[in-house]
């Protein structure tokens, strides 16, 4: 029996669908080989951050009607955020009455008993629980973003930004014991992982008694073996000196903070209910770079938020000059049922469109500036992957610039030293040293 996964979303979501793996190996499956063409059981694990996620997933779930009909026995399953959100999975099940099995994000270690009991019922199997019960879940994933591992910290969300799903499908903040984390990096470094990722929706919730996350990662850092940790997401509203003094401390943690901006204009946060200013967040920058002058920041912007006029747009537009992000994420705001920007007043979709246009033309030409000053220096590069069409070998370095090179030799998992020689957009091209 074989099994294919199906992602949308962020890493969180990627992680989870590494669990979803491993409970379908507990139950006997394979990975399927080509894809939804060999598998008996295909499960989509879908978001709900922005509507065009939600089409995307609606789409491609339609899309399958056919297969169904086509191969007996196969099973269909749609997890994750979307069938958490509230009246979503009677909508999926009238929608697609060829779902066998609908699981939210709290029912993911039940899908082995799920699975088990469509194959006795002939309806369709629905769980989506209010809470998880307990933190860990005792699944070993199936990793599939080998040299990364993904480590959870926390999961869920309290802050309730104003415009966001994520509380409302993730549920509270709940963080793991440290102890279990430790032993989770240090057995992944042990395996050969050579970058560990620790997530969280905001890291900086991350409690167990006395250990912050700051001491959490200086305790992380301090795991033996050569490999790099990143981590995300920060918020502004947490940020703090101890996390620069740890980041500055081991040279093994990326000198790279993702820390979400939003806007630029203090009306537009408020609204935004992020509770920090753009003095705030420009200070913390300025800190940060004071005590490690070469760290990169990178961030995530939304546009045409309910009632954001041209003036406090153009906000954004001076802070991403001011703050000097080394890249960004860039989203026109999308309403989402059930939060408090939806019943606020609308940005026409003209205004936003022209507004998204002009974020992106400058975000990527202050990216594309900051490529071009690596020509000539040499970097370390941790390769991850090869990439057919241009037959190259590509990996990120600490501060997440994509380099690709080429190279008799497979060496993914391997730190190489890289001498670029050329910058296209955010891309670096280079030989090793
Ligand atoms: N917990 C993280 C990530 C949240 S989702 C954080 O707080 O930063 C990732 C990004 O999606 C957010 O940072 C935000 O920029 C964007 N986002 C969230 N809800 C959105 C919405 N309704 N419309 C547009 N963008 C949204
Ligand atoms: Fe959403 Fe805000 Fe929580 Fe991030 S911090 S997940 S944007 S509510
Ligand atoms: Fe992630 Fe999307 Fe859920 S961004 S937390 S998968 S709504």
């Amino acid at each position: 029996m074989k099994y294919h996964i199906v992602t949308y979303g962020c890493q969180m979501n990627l992680h989870e669908s590494e669990k979803i793996a491993g409970v379908l190996k507990e139950a006997g499956y394979a990975e399927a080989a080509q894809g939804t063409e060999d598998a008996d059981i295909i499960v989509f694990n879908t978001c709900c951050i922005r509507e065009n996620a939600e089409n995307h997933a609606f789409g491609n779930i339609g899309a399958l009607k056919k297969l169904k009909r086509q191969k007996k026995g196969l099973l269909i399953a749609v997890g994750g955020c979307m069938v958490q959100e509230e009246g979503k999975a009677q909508i999926l099940k009238e929608k697609f009455p060829f779902i066998d099995i609908l699981f939210g994000t709290h029912d993911l270690p039940a899908l082995k008993s799920l699975i088990e009991r469509k194959q006795s019922e002939r309806r369709a199997v629905v769980s989506v629980s209010e809470a998880r019960s307990a933190v860990e879940d005792g699944i070993s994933p199936v990793r599939t973003s080998y040299p990364n591992a993904w480590v959870n910290i926390v999961y869920g969300c309290n802050n309730f930004c104003s415009y966001c799903i994520v509380p409302y499908v993730r549920g509270r903040e709940r963080s793991r014991r440290a102890d279990d984390v430790l032993a989770e990096v240090s057995s992944l470094v042990r395996a050969g992982y050579k970058e560990i990722t620790l997530l969280g929706q905001n890291v900086d919730s991350y409690r167990d008694g006395d250990v912050g996350f700051s001491e959490l990662l200086d305790q992380v850092a301090g795991i033996e073996g050569k490999f790099r940790i990143r981590f995300m997401t920060s918020h502004p509203k947490d940020f703090s000196p101890a996390l620069v003094d740890v980041m500055k401390r081991h040279n093994n943690i990326c000198k790279h903070l993702h820390l979400p901006a939003q806007s630029g204009n203090d009306r537009i946060l408020s609204l935004m209910n992020r509770r920090y200013t753009r003095q705030k967040y420009l200070d913390e920058i300025a800190l940060l770079k004071r005590e490690i002058p070469d760290c990169a920041v990178t961030t995530d912007l939304i546009v045409a938020f309910p009632t954001e006029t041209e003036a406090e747009f153009c906000d954004t537009l001076s802070l991403v000059k001011e703050a000097d992000f080394d890249s960004a994420f860039m989203f026109v705001y999308s309403p989402r049922k059930g939060t408090r920007a939806a019943e606020m007043e609308q940005i026409p979709e003209a205004v936003a469109k022209e507004r998204i246009g002009r974020l992106i033309a400058l975000v990527n030409a202050n990216t594309r500036k900051k490529s071009a000053a690596y020509v000539g220096k040499t970097v370390e590069i941790l390769c991850e992957d090869f990439d057919a069409k241009k037959g190259m070998y590509l990996g990120r370095d600490e501060y997440g610039r994509m380099g690709y090179f080429k190279s008799e030799k497979n060496r993914v998992g391997e730190f190489v030293s890289l001498r670029i020689r050329e910058a296209n957009g955010i891309s670096l091209y280079g030989e090793i040293e």
